[in-house]
């Protein structure tokens, strides 16, 4: 090419989560049944959506056209004004209908947040690291995610002593990132970790951004605490969405809420920057903003979503019993989400680990993958091998969520308890080989 086309941050865009997909689906070819422990879709996963959720979108489309049109730029006006009031008298602030945007699905929100911040100002964010916001952040920045470690011995809490470090030595970082409840490691922050943010924010002069699409599941719902209850003064970013909640990940239907934008006229502008560029796209999705408040209003929403913590809680404590003696891991119990982050030991890190695959054809493709991944990527390698013995598709932490940790992740979405077992077992007899 006559230029180089390439993005320069392009070398940071990570997605192991699909990644590993394409190597299931040859394996499955060969006639080895695959089960999906990679991916957080609970629809996916065989999770019912309720019937009066069902109900409530099938009426949207065919009372009338409205939900086929383009909505406001920033997202449909009555939808805003509901969330504006009620999430106004959750976190104790003023979040006016203005300052919340709809986008295509958090991701999109999440991409939209990096891309238009200026490429020297950077995002402290957690390590291991949900993805999306990994990669799209570095890609901003045209190198690696500066992180912050989570605390395995520590409940996967943040360390604040990094943090502050990380801070203090690193004038180009402009904010701090936080995924509350945490993805992949279910920790739920309490809220003197959350007044750490806070504080340090406060002190560097730096905008907090929360992940919180998780919001409304934490097992206990009263151990969670929204950053905009505590970032008063502070200019904050308050991301959620439906996917996880009703859930409903193919609806694309997540939105941004902004607080605090005139506590600094930088962040002022460059909030207009994020509603300029959607508006250069016109608007997200309109049927799931439309039938939003009714969902979420609804008299039987608060059971739904306490039947779901219940059972995802009830899961943590199946992994726990099986997984929880075996020498070779580590596993902490989540809090809250639906995902189990599986640590190695640092014994079983320093052992060589073969397993082979479950028939020839299987153990070609392995092969083919493992002469790809390089001899120290420990988790990458044991994912692989696990995927071709065993069908079971996990995630590696080190590259699939930006971890100096080895081990992988698995979700709390199987919904038949025999095959949970069987998983969880065949995970066990894997490692104590
Ligand atoms: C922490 C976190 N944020 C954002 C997303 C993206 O959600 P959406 O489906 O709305 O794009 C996910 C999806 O897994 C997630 O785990």
């Amino acid at each position: 090419m006559r230029v180089s086309i390439v993005h320069p941050g392009a070398g940071e865009l990570k997605y192991e989560i699909r990644g590993i997909v394409e190597f299931a689906k040859k394996l499955e070819k060969t006639g080895l049944p695959i089960v999906w422990e990679n991916i957080g879709d609970p629809v996916a996963k065989g999770e019912e959506v309720p019937l009066w959720v069902r109900e409530m979108v099938s009426k949207e489309t065919l009372d009338s056209s409205e939900s086929y049109g383009y909505s406001a730029t920033k997202g449909v006006d009555e939808t805003r004004e509901y969330l504006s009031a009620i999430r106004t008298k959750e976190v104790g602030q003023e979040l006016k209908p203005e300052n919340i945007i709809f986008f295509n699905g958090l991701g999109d929100a999440i991409t939209k947040t990096y891309t238009w911040l200026n490429p020297i100002a950077r995002v402290l964010g957690p390590s291991p690291a949900y993805p999306t916001h990994s990669s799209v952040e570095g890609a901003h920045g045209r190198s690696r995610h500066l992180t912050y470690d989570l605390d395995s011995d520590n409940g996967w809490l943040p360390d604040m002593e990094d943090i502050r470090n990380k801070v203090t030595y690193n004038p180009q970082i402009a904010a701090l990132l936080i995924i509350n409840p945490d993805n992949p490691t279910g920790a739920v922050y309490p809220k003197e970790i959350l007044e750490e943010f806070v504080s340090i924010a406060l002190e560097f002069d730096l905008f907090l951004i929360a992940d919180e699409i998780y919001a409304n599941l934490a097992f206990e719902k009263e151990a969670f605490c929204s950053l905009a209850e505590l970032s008063n003064g502070i200019p904050t970013i308050v991301m959620r969405g439906l996917s996880k909640e009703v859930p409903w990940p193919g609806s694309r239907c997540g939105w941004l809420e902004f607080y605090n934008i005139d506590a600094d006229p930088d962040f002022r502008a460059y909030v207009k920057s994020i509603e300029e560029a959607k508006m250069t796209e016109v608007c997200s999705t309109t049927l799931p903003q439309t039938v939003l408040p009714k969902i979420l209003g609804d008299s039987r929403y608060p059971d739904h979503l306490e039947r779901r913590r219940k059972l995802y809680a009830e899961r943590a404590e199946t992994v726990q019993k099986i997984l929880g003696n075996c020498a070779a891991l580590r596993v902490v119990k989540p809090k809250g989400a639906f995902y189990q982050t599986v640590a190695f030991s640092e014994d079983f890190v320093k052992q060589p680990f073969v397993l082979p695959a479950a028939n020839p054809e299987a153990q070609h493709l392995l092969d083919t993958e493992l002469a790809a991944i390089e001899p120290g990527n420990f988790d990458k390698r044991f994912c692989y091998m696990l995927l071709a013995a065993t069908g079971i598709c996990t995630v590696p932490l080190t590259s699939g969520f930006n971890s100096h940790i080895p081990g992988f992740r698995i979700t709390l979405l199987e919904n038949n308890p025999q095959i949970f077992e069987k998983t969880l077992n065949s995970i066990v007899s894997v490692v104590t080989r």
